[in-house]
């Protein structure tokens, strides 16, 4: 039986274990996105023993940003920064990735006096033009060139929690009449388009898809809408599936004290695709986490805010699972 801290192999890269660090915004980059020293350090205290870090979202475009201080991967100007921050990891021992995303509607763009773009019209932002679709599709690409040339073992497309490419899937964001709006397949195009341009870029490297499984609200995002597109992602080469909320957000707070909140809804993608699928939500214990490997409910558990607060995590999650 597979267990928690059994390695898990994806393409050239071995896992040393199933635990993963989700994306995690910490406002530690400076106000151009670039790496700074607290932000590498903040990684290098909690990717001891990890099976996988995903560094959190970095914005692809400068309209694209979700707050102030986050990382940036927009210009060949910040590779150096991310160069330094991919070596401290792999210092480590730990594979790295980072998460690549475009806030769209809820894009921060304060700083740069931009409106907000997203696939349709909102109190805020303004509707992108087919060209605008195409220039974004590029920006993914070219970030995606940028963390490999910094480093990265790879990529995660930030697919999730409302952000642009999940503005697309989603009905209740998308309300285009064009080939990128209305049925689901023109919903799912924006996201599969990335990921094709995504893929040329990343090469030998991982590619990983952080989907917003359901929205959660009425004529929202459904899980077999979810499937359709997980196992399209599948076929176009994705390697690892990472199953999070839509439109809900990462937390939603009718779910919070249930552990493992988001795993039915990643269990059911799991039982649909033969890639690796990572479970998120309020995964504290280590033998709980154990427990979904075991029972083969996911392949990677994410731990996020335990991570967060407790850089040790991981090493305490050893010792008390070789102890049993
Ligand atoms: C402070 C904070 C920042 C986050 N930033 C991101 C992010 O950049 N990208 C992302 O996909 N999820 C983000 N998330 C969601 C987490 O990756 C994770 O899915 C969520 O916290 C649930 O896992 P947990 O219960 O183990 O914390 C963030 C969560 C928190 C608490």
């Amino acid at each position: 039986m597979v267990g928690l801290l059994d390695p898990l192999k994806v393409k050239k890269y071995t896992f040393c274990n199933r635990v993963v660090m989700p994306p995690m915004l910490t406002n530690l980059a400076a106000t151009d996105g670039s790496v700074t020293d607290k932000l590498v350090d903040h990684y290098v205290r909690r990717c001891n023993m990890l099976g996988l870090l995903i560094i959190e979202a970095a914005y692809v475009s400068v309209g694209g940003s979700a707050s102030e201080k986050q990382l940036g991967i927009y210009s060949d100007l910040l590779i150096p920064g991310l160069k330094r921050l991919a070596q401290a990891v792999h210092d480590k021992g730990t594979p790295v990735v980072v998460q690549i995303a475009h806030s769209g509607s809820k894009a921060y763009t304060g700083s740069v006096g931009l409106q907000p773009v997203a696939p349709s019209a909102t109190d805020s932002a303004r509707e992108l033009t087919l060209n605008e679709i195409e220039g974004l599709l590029g920006e993914f690409a070219e970030a995606a060139r940028r963390a490999l040339a910094a480093g990265f073992d790879g990529v995660e497309v930030h697919g999730a929690h409302g952000v642009l490419v999940n503005q697309f899937f989603s009905p209740l964001t998308n309300k285009r009449r064009d080939r990128y709006g209305g049925s689901l397949e023109n919903r799912m195009r924006f996201p599969l388009e990335v990921v094709e341009r995504i893929k040329e870029e990343v090469g030998n490297g991982i590619l990983l898809y952080r989907i917003g499984a359901e929205d959660l609200t009425p004529g929202g995002t459904k899980i077999e809408d979810s499937i359709k597109l997980a196992k399209r992602l599948e076929e176009l080469g994705v390697d690892v599936i990472d199953v999070s909320g839509g439109l809900c957000g990462s937390r939603p707070p009718q779910l919070q004290n249930i552990p493992g909140y988001f795993v039915p809804q990643a269990k059911k993608i799991k039982n649909k695709v033969s890639m690796p699928v990572i479970g998120v939500g309020n995964i504290k214990d280590p033998r709980y986490a154990n427990s979904l490997i075991e029972e083969e409910a996911v392949d990677l558990v994410a731990i996020g805010r335990q991570l967060m607060n407790d850089p040790d995590w991981v090493l305490k999650a050893v010792k008390a699972l070789e102890n049993i």
